[in-house]
Order: structure tokens, then sequence, then C-alpha cells
């Protein structure tokens, strides 16, 4: 398949000859029901193999379901898999169809697998030798059609040694193994991602593209990037929104970058990054940033305008100029609430203002 149509359709991006050879197999493999297991750090792209797998598949009108096993309590995570009945513990008050009867057709992706508890591994490995679930309280089994794609940044040899994983649904499961390597060893798709990242990212938020300097590019090569592409991104991201000018030298990323070790050799680096606790306040951070950057532009712009129509004194304001502070902040309470799309709590925060005092203020300017 071609590079073009990888990127676009898969939102996969890469150089290297190595991912190259994994993309290759990994696309052989789709069409097949075959189990993949997929190894690697965090932020490697294992979802996204996933999805390429997945939507390279005869299965691919059919759903993807991901399930971070890691996640989900130990004790409900069978009833989530597989369903339950109603009345088959408390708190069960309706049926419920587990993933796997969610994604029959289609595919499973376990995600971090290696946290299954023993008892679950059990079960599932009957799953997968039977293709019928029994959910929790039934006595009757369901045929399912499901293809198992998994992943682990655990050596799960290790863990089969440890005893904490069970060997036959190792067997079960490695059928095809691919290792997706860490970002620093694969320099070479740094600066197709960095580009692919800038253009999508300008994009989605309506600026202009953002130019990198030569050195900004050198230290994005140098450094080891524990946390991988996901942590490339959010680098890329934050320096967008925290840049002035739309230049981005290396004095811009360097405060971003989270491992200072940059000349240390990399297998002494902690590999363990995780994903910020909440991302969707991390975006929308970022957003308003971007925002305050284009009004503030915006207000550049309009000062140059004046600047240059008018011989004025600099000291000299024009009466229109001001605007009353009551419409001021009416007008930012009702950016917020649109920026969050409604949530007030939200909206608070940005504005630095108690959620009680908001609603207070919604009322008063008669906001909906
Ligand atoms: N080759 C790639 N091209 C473009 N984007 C990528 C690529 N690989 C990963 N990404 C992006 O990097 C981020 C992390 O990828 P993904 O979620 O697949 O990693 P992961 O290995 O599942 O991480 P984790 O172990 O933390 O769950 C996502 O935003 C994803 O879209
Ligand atoms: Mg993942």
């Amino acid at each position: 398949m071609e590079k073009e149509i990888l990127k676009k359709n898969f939102g996969i991006v890469y150089k290297s000859k190595k991912m190259r050879d994994l993309i290759d197999i990994a696309l052989q493999v789709a069409q097949s029901d075959i189990s993949v297991l997929l190894y690697g750090e965090s932020g490697v792209g294992k979802e996204v193999f996933a999805k390429v797998i997945h939507k390279a598949s005869k299965r691919a009108d059919k759903p993807l379901v991901s399930i971070n096993c890691g996640a989900i309590p130990e004790g409900i995570l069978e009833s989530e898999l597989f369903g339950h009945k109603k009345g088959s513990f408390t708190g069960a008050v309706d049926n419920r169809k587990g993933y796997f009867e969610i994604a029959d057709g289609g595919t499973l992706f376990l995600d971090e697998i290696g946290e299954m508890p023993l008892t679950t591994q059990v079960k599932l490995l009957r799953v997968l030798e039977t293709q019928e679930i029994m959910p929790v309280g039934s006595e009757t089994v369901k045929k399912v059609d499901v293809r198992i794609i998994a992943a682990s940044n655990r050596d799960l040899q290790k863990e089969v040694d440890a005893k904490r994983f069970r060997q036959d649904l190792y067997f079960r499961l490695k059928a095809v193994t691919l290792v997706i390597p860490p970002l620093r060893e694969r320099k070479e798709d740094i600066p197709e991602l960095v580009e692919y990242f800038l253009k999508q990212y300008s994009e989605k938020n309506n600026i202009p593209l953002p130019e990198l300097t030569r050195d900004a590019m050198e230290l994005l090569m140098d450094y080891p990037w524990p946390g991988n592409i996901r942590e490339l991104k959010n680098t890329l991201e934050s320096a967008v929104a925290l840049s002035k000018d739309g230049i981005l030298d290396s004095e811009a990323f360097l405060p971003l970058l989270t491992s200072r070790q940059i000349e240390e050799d990399p297998r002494h680096l902690p590999v363990h990054v995780h994903k910020s606790a909440d991302s969707m306040d991390r975006e929308m951070i970022l957003g308003a940033l971007i925002e305050i950057k284009k009004d503030l532009n915006e207000l550049k712009g309009f000062a140059y305008k004046n600047q240059n129509t008018e011989i004025n004194n600099p000291e000299d304001v024009e009466m229109e100029e001001i605007i009353p502070l009551d419409e001021l902040e009416k007008n930012a309470i009702k950016k917020a609430l649109k920026f969050t799309k409604g949530n007030k709590r939200k909206a608070a925060q940005l504005l630095k203002i108690s959620e009680r005092t908001l609603y207070r203020k919604i009322k008063e300017y008669g906001i909906s």
C-alpha cells in the first residue's frame, strides 16, 4: 500500500525501513483471522497498528472495540468482556452485552493484556478456543466471531515465567508478534512525524503553519523520546500554543522536554511516561492558548492599522476603543462556554472564577 494512503486512511506516518517492514507484515496478517500480539513502549503506536490491522481486514465495516485490561477493575472485567444476565449480581439491573458481543464480526483490541487477572485469562482462553461466550449468571452460551489483537508493554514470556500469565493463553495470542520499536531507534521517522503533526495541528486550529528552525530539528532528533510518538505530538502542540511568532527554535522546546539527559545513553533513561492524567484538560488549555494568541494577533493587526491611518499620539485613546467592562465580561463568559461546549465547571476554571459566580453571571447577563 502506498505511503500516502496509509497516512490518509490510517493516520500512520513513517520513513524508516523498520516501520515499512512492520506495516507490510501487519497488512499481510490483516487478511486472516489470526491473533496478533503487539509489543512496544508507551506511545509507540500500538493502538494505531490495531486500527491498521482492523481496517485492512475483511472485518473493517464491523466494530473495532478497544479495552484497556489494566483500567477496568478486576471485579467487573468479566462482566464487561462477556456480558451479564439481569440479577446475576447486585447492580446487574439489566441484561448487558459484553464487549465480545459488541465486537461480534469485528475485532477486539485487548490493551495491556499483561494486567489481566489469571481467572479472567482462563475464561478468555476458553472463549478463544470455542468461539462461544457465557455471560455472567447465564447458563447458555452464545456464538461469537471475534478477531483478537492484544497489546502489552511488558514481556509476556517473563510474566509467564513469574506465573502471572498463563502459558496456554500466551501461546494462543502470540501467533503473530509485532514489536514496534521506540522512536529513538527509528529517528529517520522524526522529521516526517514533525511535519505531519504541525500541519495537522495548525489546520485543526486554523493558524498558519509554524516554522521549525534547524537547531530545533536537531534537538528533536537528539532527544530520546521516552514517551515516544505521543510525547513528540504533545510537545509540538505545546510549543505551537506557547510560541509568540510561529517560529519554533530549540529554546521553545527545551523547557518542554521531560527527560533532560539528552546527551546520555538512552538505555539509562527512565522509559515510563504515562499519559497525562487528564488529557482533556491539557487539550483545553492548549486550545485556550491558541484562541488567546489569535485574539492577540487580531488586536495587533488592529493597532497596526490604526497607527498607519492616523498620525496619533500613542497616548491618545479614541472613544470607541473603550469597551464597557460588563460587555467584556459577558463576551468572555460566552466564549468560555462556547469553548467548553457548555461545561460550566471547565468554563469557570478558564475564567478563573468560581462555578457559583459563573452561574450568577450567566443569569445576570441572560446568557443561554
Ligand atoms: N506512525 C505514526 N504516525 C502518526 N501518528 C502516530 C504514529 N504512531 C503513533 N501515532 C500517534 O501517537 C499517539 C500514541 O499512539 P498510540 O495510542 O497508538 O500508542 P500506544 O502504543 O497505544 O501507547 P500506550 O501504550 O500509551 O497506550 C497517538 O496520538 C497516535 O495517533
Ligand atoms: Mg494504547
